[in-house]
């Protein structure tokens, strides 16, 4: 079936993301994807909809833990390409190679296995989440250093009134996001 329009999707999908003020720590509102992932007309409405964005030939999804494990994962199989996990420090048991950056809360690490692409791949960064940028971007440096290359970066939501989307761009990337 043909995409449905951007404005029916958004009337669909967005009541069902919460935002949930003073999650984890005061001053930060989370967005909670879980009743869209819950809804089962909702959650295909959204892999679809991001498959259908992906760029051509787009060989691997790289999905980043824990809630673009979930949409990632969804969105390969329904583009027929492979999924590769980008981890938080610690959690891969082969050799990764590691990349810090910067949350709106805290620090972190984000690991990809080091033999995870072949030369050349087009690959495509997924998450949930589009806020500051930092995590997706560091997710583009792990593929690119990996050997692989950044077709995209798919998000089902971003936050607009954030510098996540200039912050990407800046970097040379093609954000695409579902829902803003
Ligand atoms: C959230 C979200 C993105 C990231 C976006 O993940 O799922 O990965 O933050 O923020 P940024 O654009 O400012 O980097 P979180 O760290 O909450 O992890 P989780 O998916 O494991 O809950």
């Amino acid at each position: 079936a043909a995409p449905a329009p951007a404005g029916l999707l958004e009337d669909r999908l967005l009541p069902l993301l919460r935002a949930v003020p003073d999650h984890p720590v005061p001053g930060v509102t989370f967005r909670d994807i879980t009743p869209l992932l819950g809804d089962a007309g909702a959650l295909r409405a959204a892999v679809e909809g991001m498959a259908a964005a992906l760029p051509a030939g787009t060989e691997y999804v790289a999905g980043v833990e824990a809630r673009g494990f979930v949409l990632g994962a969804a969105v390969a199989v329904a583009a027929g390409a492979g999924f590769v996990p980008v981890r938080k420090a610690g959690r891969l048991p082969r050799e990764v190679l590691a990349e810090e950056y910067a949350l709106e809360y805290g620090t972190a690490t984000v690991e990809l296995h080091a033999d995870a692409l072949p030369a050349g791949a087009r690959v495509v960064v997924c998450d949930d989440v589009l806020a500051t940028g930092g995590t997706a971007d560091a997710a583009c440096r792990l593929v690119e250093r990996a050997g692989g290359e950044v077709a995209s970066v798919a998000f089902l939501l971003e936050l607009a009134a954030l510098p996540g989307r200039a912050r990407l761009e800046e970097h040379g990337r093609d954000v695409r996001s579902l829902l803003r």
